[in-house]
């Protein structure tokens, strides 16, 4: 794992290299979590074949689009959502645009339909009350989860976004490619 400066430990849990046949290792910067005090974090991120999921022009604030990603496999459902505030991973004009597997991390629980607009959370688990804040990287806010959401990486081109990698492992995934 790279690091650079002072680690928060709340950080650190999600910075790990996913490991793919199929996938290109990269590093990143988390420079951009709302309320950091610190210097970047270097992230470990897997990226995978570059997929469009969907159109800036057609995001309406806390109204989230479900897609899937890295493959059309169980386990890949995911959220793109413009948060309608600036976000670690942000795109877009405001950086508010992120994306997430829906997955809570903890033991599988489904979070695809527990969107929290006031918080700007997924959450709470269906299955043990887990809460992840969407404007932090997928950090837990509370629960049992220890991990972070995993986070789709995007990238946009014009008013296309496309997903292009993962931070954080899939749950029930090896590698976000290959299920247990
Ligand atoms: S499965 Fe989500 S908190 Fe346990």
């Amino acid at each position: 794992m790279e690091t650079k400066g002072k680690l928060d430990p709340c950080i650190t849990r999600r910075a790990f290299l996913l490991g793919s046949g199929a996938a290109v290792a990269s590093t990143i910067f988390l420079t951009s979590i709302p309320g950091f005090k610190g210097e970047a974090i270097a992230a470990r991120v897997r990226r995978y074949p570059r997929k469009k999921i969907g159109r800036l022009s057609r995001l309406k604030v806390d109204e989230p689009v479900l897609f899937r990603y890295p493959d059309n496999g169980t386990g890949t459902e995911s959220i793109l959502v413009k948060l309608g505030v600036p976000a670690g991973g942000g795109i877009g004009p405001d950086g508010d645009v992120v994306a997430f597997n829906t997955l809570c991390p903890h033991m599988g629980g489904p979070l695809s339909a527990v969107y929290k607009r006031e918080e700007k959370a997924l959450g709470p688990c269906p299955f043990h009350q887990s809460l992840f804040d969407l404007t932090r990287h997928g950090m837990v806010i509370s629960g049992h989860a220890t991990e972070s959401l995993p986070q789709v990486l995007l990238e946009l081109d014009g008013d296309n976004i496309y997903a292009v990698g993962m931070i954080g492992l899939i749950y029930g995934r090896f590698d976000n490619l290959t299920r247990r």
